[in-house]
């Protein structure tokens, strides 16, 4: 069964896509090129994991064609500086052995007078196709609107999953047009204790990972990057694009505590003007 897409103007975005997170060197390569055979189009890297090089390696091993890999990478907090940005996409390409990415985010909020240079520097990197589309991650709602009134951002990633509620940034992205990539989707199979998961998932004979990643997906602008480096996981994974949750199995997750929060910011960068 194909996976469901997601659009950035016309290009698709395939709604499940492999976080790489933790996959590095030849392993994490050979994760990369099983799960491209297995049919995921959508990878998911960043400076900060180190392993840019191994996610390359991966696709260069692949009989699947770059342009049908949907590609992102993210901008480390250390890059913000005109140059660096410059410098480190540069170097990001060539480590990931292609002259685009199809997705350019910040992978992280700094202070709003930084912000500003950064968010120029990614309009430029979308302008002269080094990044097809570009966006965020990790941004609250008053940094989107600040970054979608100087760059041309089209996705917000973020930690998202039954344990956690994100409804102002899940409904400003409705609203604003935007994207959201659901990051640690499965809550690092968290969900697995959920009683309200474990419940839709035994009644419909899946589990509750994938009953997670269908949560997220009945939402039709929200798409998800699930890690493993397992190879029953990758299929099971990427089986989940093509779940379809009854409303009240929907709702009864919608009803679960929403308060887990697995990844906390570094620290607080956002000054107030
Ligand atoms: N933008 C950001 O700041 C940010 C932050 C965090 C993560 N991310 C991205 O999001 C991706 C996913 O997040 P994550 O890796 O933190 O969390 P996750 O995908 O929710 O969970 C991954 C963990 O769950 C296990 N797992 C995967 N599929 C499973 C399944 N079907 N059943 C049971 N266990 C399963 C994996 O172990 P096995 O390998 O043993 O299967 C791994 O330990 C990352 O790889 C990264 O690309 C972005």
């Amino acid at each position: 069964m194909p996976t469901p897409q997601r659009f950035l103007g016309d290009d698709p975005m395939p709604a499940i896509g492999l976080g790489t997170w933790r996959l590095a060197g030849d392993s994490g390569a050979g994760v990369v090129n099983d799960a491209l055979d297995l049919g995921y189009r959508h990878l998911d890297t960043a400076q900060m994991y180190g392993n840019e090089a191994a996610v390359g390696a991966g696709m260069a091993s692949s009989n699947v064609v770059r342009h049908e890999i949907f590609l992102t990478t993210k901008i480390d907090d250390h890059h913000h500086h005109p140059t660096d940005f410059d410098r480190s996409l540069d170097e990001s390409l060539v480590r990931l052995g292609t002259d685009y990415v199809d997705l350019l985010l910040i992978h992280w909020p700094v202070e709003w007078d930084i912000m500003v240079d950064t968010l120029r520097s990614l309009a430029a990197a979308k302008a002269d196709g080094r990044a097809r589309h570009v966006g965020v991650s990790n941004f609250e709602p008053d940094q989107v609107d600040f970054a979608l009134d100087r760059a041309p951002i089209e996705v917000n990633q973020i930690e998202y999953h039954p344990l956690l509620g994100q409804d102002a940034l899940v409904e400003q992205a409705r609203d604003r047009g935007l994207l959201i990539t659901a990051y640690c989707p499965i809550a690092r199979n968290e969900v697995a204790q959920d009683p309200a998961c474990v419940q839709v998932a035994q009644r419909i004979g899946m589990t509750p990972a994938q009953v997670a990643l269908g949560w997220l997906l009945a939402q039709d602008h929200v798409a998800a990057i699930p890690q493993t480096s397992n190879q029953g996981r990758l299929v099971e994974n990427l089986a989940a694009g093509t779940l379809k949750l009854r409303a009240e199995d929907i709702e009864a997750i919608n009803a679960t505590q929403k308060d887990l929060r697995i990844v906390s910011p570094p620290k607080s960068p956002w000054r107030s003007r």
